[in-house]
């Protein structure tokens, strides 16, 4: 522990000094390595100098320089494209699968805009195309950026293969500065098919689909090979834009179609749910002709002005939806039943199917859920596939909805093997021994092995580093599982120390293993250093606590604004009492179940220590509340109560979050404004007491302009 009680000693001038001389010194060896070619330290040295900088960092974090080396990873991005922060977010959207989720759709957006259901509201209804979503830049009418969907923050610059695809104009006309094209990739099925009869042909590996071809040909490294595959775009969206495009969805595919861009010709306007309903179905019976995958259909608000007005919730648009085609079934054998152990200690049984193919895809696992799911009832206890148990031997019909892992639907009992007994579920975890517990009114049993349990720790940390996490690149579930069996990792602060705090013999470890060689041990640690500056939401949602979602993770950052500030709130409410804790409670979308599990997790002495550990190691950086430009509430803690007259509670909601303020349900003493109509009764009376500022519904219109 020699360098840790140097550094403590260190005092600040020193410390400020030695940062500085880190600094000159690894820039000079990035030029030397990365653009010379001629590296004048060793890689062993460079490390060094690399986990001096951190340490000090880590001390004297307020020392840290703009141009700090742990910034820069000096690694090229890891799959060699670079990376794009979207100027305006890629979202995805929300789901309907039936007539009704249709119908409720429209009442809801009729509830947030306060519309009667006499009154006419427009929508757009256009084929779902099954490709991968790219945002076209241009400026001045010039391509000057194409970028993937990424996480929707961040993509992957692809500029010069969308270049080679010819549905993508690299001019346009048009008088707009900036112009975001937002649409589809894909690839049509006869030249899908042309793919893999050369592929085959080449003794190549063979695509699954054509989605998954059209991503392989967009992401290849050299454009010259992206240009030999067929990719075709239709245009849908748009990301910035310096002026409004038109008024009307339907006006704005116009508008595109007019400045070049192919456009999906069966988009129609629909004026009500009934004919929403009415175009899906037509498009169902043109898919098979259609020529290229869809897998569904969206609905927009055809409107432009309302869209904006009902805006997005955290990662969909309130404004649109994509109601899916009925996913594809298939029938198959169950080979066995495993018990899987999930990183909360859910013990989740999982069925071996014999290998069938479902929508293009090979399946040969499907979800079987919990203990009641296997013997036919549901998590009231009512029967479902009417009542029948799935059992080893058994032929059952799967399907897959969306990406997600496939499900069971029936069970064909007539062809049932005489041999074929009822599935017996274990009462110990498969994995350590300790009792499985089924809480009275859960579905689902645990192992109450906790932190002795290897399932749980190694799940823990593969979610730890999984995509909506940390994403740590070259970390993935094989990575996980060899070194958690080694005994190099057994927490997430593990995995930022691998490398060593005083060298790199690990790195000389990890070369030597197998499957490792210098490339790929270098890149994991880069990748891994790369990720030591961590938006908090990412770091919220990597934690795995229970009920605790991306979606949460997020709005917590949000509320929050620093790590510091969360962490002492959640210390604060030990008790599940307090201003803290009341504060945390009328955040919208915590309820009291989730406050608990997150109050209950920072106050666990075992896991409080290892996140200590873990958060020194990292550079945790607040999350920008969106859209704030120009707000005078950005920031504010607003409370609503009361009937409001000029827009519906919602709406009200959307737009101050729209604007960076923090909505709550209760009024505390760090409430900043209460929003007051008629007939506000305690929450005003409490803001009085407390001194806090009251405005009516017009005061705070004016306010926010
Ligand atoms: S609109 C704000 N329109 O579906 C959301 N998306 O599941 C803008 N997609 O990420 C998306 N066809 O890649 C829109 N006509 C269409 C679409 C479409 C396919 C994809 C898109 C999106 C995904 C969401």
């Amino acid at each position: 522990m020699a360098a840790l009680t140097d550094v403590d000693q260190l005092n600040e001038k020193l410390a400020k000094a030695e940062l500085t001389r880190l600094a000159k010194d690894m820039a000079q060896a990035d030029v030397a390595y990365h653009q010379k070619d001629a590296p004048e330290i060793s890689d062993a040295e460079y490390d060094t100098l690399k986990q001096r900088n951190l340490l000090i960092e880590s001390r004297f974090p307020n020392l840290r320089r703009k141009d700090s080396p742990t910034d820069k990873t000096g690694a090229p991005v890891s799959s060699g494209f670079s990376k794009v922060k979207h100027a305006v977010a890629m979202m995805s959207l929300g789901n309907a699968f039936t007539d009704e989720d249709v119908i409720e759709f429209d009442s809801r957006i009729r509830k947030f805009l306060n519309v009667d259901r006499d009154k006419p509201l427009e929508y757009t209804s256009e084929p779902k195309i099954d490709g991968l979503s790219l945002s076209l830049r241009y400026e001045q009418g010039i391509l000057v950026q194409a970028a993937t969907r990424g996480d929707g923050e961040t993509g992957e610059d692809v500029t010069a293969n969308a270049l080679t695809i010819t549905d993508i104009p690299p001019k346009i006309q048009t008088p707009l500065d900036i112009l975001e094209v937002r649409g589809e990739v894909y690839m049509a099925h006869t030249d899908f098919a042309a793919l893999n009869e050369s592929q085959m042909k080449n003794e190549n590996k063979l695509f699954a689909n054509p989605r998954n071809a059209a991503a392989g040909s967009l992401r290849q490294l050299d454009s010259q090979i992206t240009k030999s595959r067929p990719l075709k775009f239709f245009a849908y969206a748009w990301g910035q834009v310096s002026e409004p495009l038109a008024e009307t969805q339907s006006a704005v595919l116009a508008r595109l179609t007019a400045l070049g861009f192919s456009v999906n010709p069966l988009a129609a306007t629909c004026a009500n749910p009934a004919e929403l309903i009415q175009h899906y179905n037509s498009i169902e019976l043109a898919r098979a002709s259609l020529g290229y995958d869809i897998d569904g259909v969206v609905y927009k608000v055809s409107n432009l002005g309302l869209q904006s007005r009902l805006g997005f919730r955290t990662n969909t648009p309130r404004w649109a939806i994509a109601h899916k085609f009925p996913a594809e079934l298939a029938s198959t054998i169950v080979e066995d039943i495993e018990i899987q152990v999930g990183r909360t200690g859910a013990l989740s049984p999982v069925a071996r199917l014999k290998s069938v193919t479902v929508g293009g895809v090979v399946v040969s696992n499907a979800t079987l859920h919990n203990e009641d799911y296997i013997k036919g009832l549901d998590s009231k206890g009512a029967p479902i596939r009417g009542g029948h148990d799935i059992r080893i031997g058994d032929w059952v019909t799967i399907y897959r909805a969306g990406d997600v892992i496939p499900k069971v639907k029936g069970v064909d009992i007539s062809r049932r093997p005489d041999w074929a007994v009822p599935f017996e579920f274990p009462e110990k975890c498969p994995q350590c021994g300790s009792d499985a517990i089924r809480e009275e009114g859960e579905a689902v049993a645990r192992c109450s092995g906790g932190l002795i349990c290897p399932a749980q720790a190694v799940e823990k940390l593969k979610h730890f580093v999984s995509r909506a996490a940390f994403d740590i690149d070259g970390m993935g579930s094989k990575q996980i599982e060899s070194f958690y069996k080694d005994g190099w990792i057994a927490h997430p602060a593990d995995i930022f120390e691998l490398q060593g705090l005083y060298g790199s013999s690990n790195l000389q470890q990890l070369k030597n293993r197998e499957g490792w060689g210098a490339k790929s041990a270098e890149r994991l640690f880069a990748a891994i250093d790369d990720k030591r500056n961590i938006p908090m939401n990412r770091l919220i949602f990597a934690l795995g606590i229970r009920h605790v979602g991306e979606s949460t993770a997020l709005t917590l950052s949000r509320h929050y604004n620093d790590w510091e500030t969360f962490n002492v709130a959640m210390k604060n409410s030990f008790e599940h009492s307090g201003v803290d804790w009341e504060v945390l409670n009328g955040i919208d979308g915590v309820g009291t179940v989730m406050a608990a599990a997150l109050v209950d997790y920072f106050n666990e002495p075992k896991m409080s220590a290892a996140l200590n550990r873990l958060v020194v190691l990292l550079n945790v950086q607040n999350v920008a509340v969106p859209s704030i430009q120009g707000s005078t509430v950005a920031g504010k803690k607003v409370v609503f109560t009361g009937t409001l007259e000029k827009m519906t509670r919602a709406e009200a909601k959307a737009r101050a979050e729209g604007l960076g303020a923090k909505v709550s349900g209760s009024v505390s003493a760090k409430t900043d404004i209460v929003i007051a109509g008629p007939g506000a009764g305690s929450k005003r009376k409490k803001a009085e007491d407390l001194g806090i500022k009251i405005v009516s519904e017009d005061e705070w219109l004016t306010l926010i302009g």
